[in-house]
């Protein structure tokens, strides 16, 4: 396969460099690809220094797949431009995840909705992929009817500019604010941009991806998404009505069957997942399962997984091997 990594000198983009290796996916020519910039620096793969190339000379290299994790408005214009050159794209930003002719993608819960004619898939929001996750699973059995979810997301979440905030504050070091205010030791309620509802687009990206990832529009989401200082992973406060009653033990036992699931759970030897033991790893962690005692049907978890990895480069990459594996590419 030539691929196409467009963003790669991001960070999302070398998280993918690093998947597509790790994965040994079948790579035969990559194309990196970053703004103008970023043309003639080099990134490595593989122990190789590759060139990176401006985005009108990957078009005409013409991939047969091109990961995207560039920004929006850079999607917008150019995963068109290599859809009609035959390219199959697979897009991290939101540009295309809510148009209804494009399919939302998180592999072990819908890729079987793919077809050779999709040639611009979207990657779900990084904190929409870790809560469906865990909730496709039990609303199978349980049928849910309402999530409020609370996120405590990284700041790796917001790019480069956000991480180099973080390290700057605590180094004491004047330079350039990726946020509004300090982010070390403090708390932004403000995740992506204020909508006229007064939510921000990352809370309306929760609230509606994971319907049409699940396709059922039967159940809601009402999102609250804050930023901390932590670097390693996004972590959620997930409150669920089911309406059906369910039983905890089974609640464990089929996130514990889930693949791509773990739990971690136990009060007993304080085993709960964090972001710093999720850094780096692909799998959704979940834990503080228990019954909201406030509500009936009603349960709560605490679910943590690396933003960068599962809640990105993975899915992506994932997509792209469910493609491959299917010849639909
Ligand atoms: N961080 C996450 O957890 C996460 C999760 C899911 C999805 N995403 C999405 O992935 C995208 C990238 O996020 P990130 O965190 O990796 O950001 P980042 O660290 O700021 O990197 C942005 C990348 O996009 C490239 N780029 C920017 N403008 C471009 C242009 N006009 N043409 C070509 N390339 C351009 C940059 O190239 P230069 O180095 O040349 O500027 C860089 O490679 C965003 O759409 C984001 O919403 C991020």
């Amino acid at each position: 396969m030539k691929v196409a990594v467009v963003g790669a000198t991001g960070m999302v983009g070398e998280v993918m460099l690093k998947v597509l290796a790790e994965r040994n996916f079948p790579v035969t020519e990559l194309i990196p690809v970053a703004s103008e910039r970023s043309v003639g620096k080099t990134v490595t793969y593989k122990g190789t220094d590759y060139k990176v190339v401006g985005l009108e000379t990957a078009v005409s290299m013409r991939p047969d797949i091109a990961l995207f994790s560039a920004g929006g408005d850079t999607s917008l214009e150019w995963a068109p431009k290599f859809a009609e050159a035959g390219t199959t794209v697979v897009d991290n930003s939101s540009a295309w995840r809510m148009d209804p002719s494009k399919k939302l993608v998180v592999p072990e819960i819908n890729a079987n909705e793919l077809t050779k004619d999709d040639k611009i898939i979207a990657n779900p929001n990084c904190s929409t992929i870790q809560l469906v996750m865990a909730l496709a699973p039990l609303h199978k059995k349980y049928n849910m009817k309402r999530v409020v979810v609370s996120t405590y997301q990284s700041v790796s979440g917001t790019g480069i500019k956000a991480v180099k905030q973080l390290e700057n504050e605590i180094a004491g070091v004047e330079g350039e604010m990726a946020y509004p205010y300090p982010i070390g030791r403090n708390a932004l309620p403000h995740c992506d941009v204020f909508l006229e509802n007064g939510y921000t687009k990352e809370e309306m990206k929760l609230a509606k991806e994971p319907q049409k990832i699940l396709n059922d529009s039967s159940f809601s989401v009402s999102a609250t998404a804050v930023r901390i200082p932590t670097a390693g992973g996004h972590s959620e406060s997930v409150n669920v009505q089911f309406e059906n009653d369910f039983d905890l033990a089974d609640i464990r036992k089929i996130l514990s069957e889930t693949p791509g699931v773990v739990v971690q759970d136990n009060t007993e030897t304080n085993s709960y997942p964090m972001p710093i033991y999720a850094h780096d790893k692909d799998e959704v962690f979940v834990g503080r399962i228990r019954r909201d005692e406030s509500q009936a049907n009603t349960l709560n978890m605490w679910i943590v997984a690396d933003n960068l990895r599962k809640g990105a480069a993975t899915n992506t990459i994932q997509i792209a091997e469910y493609l491959i594996e299917n010849k639909l590419v």
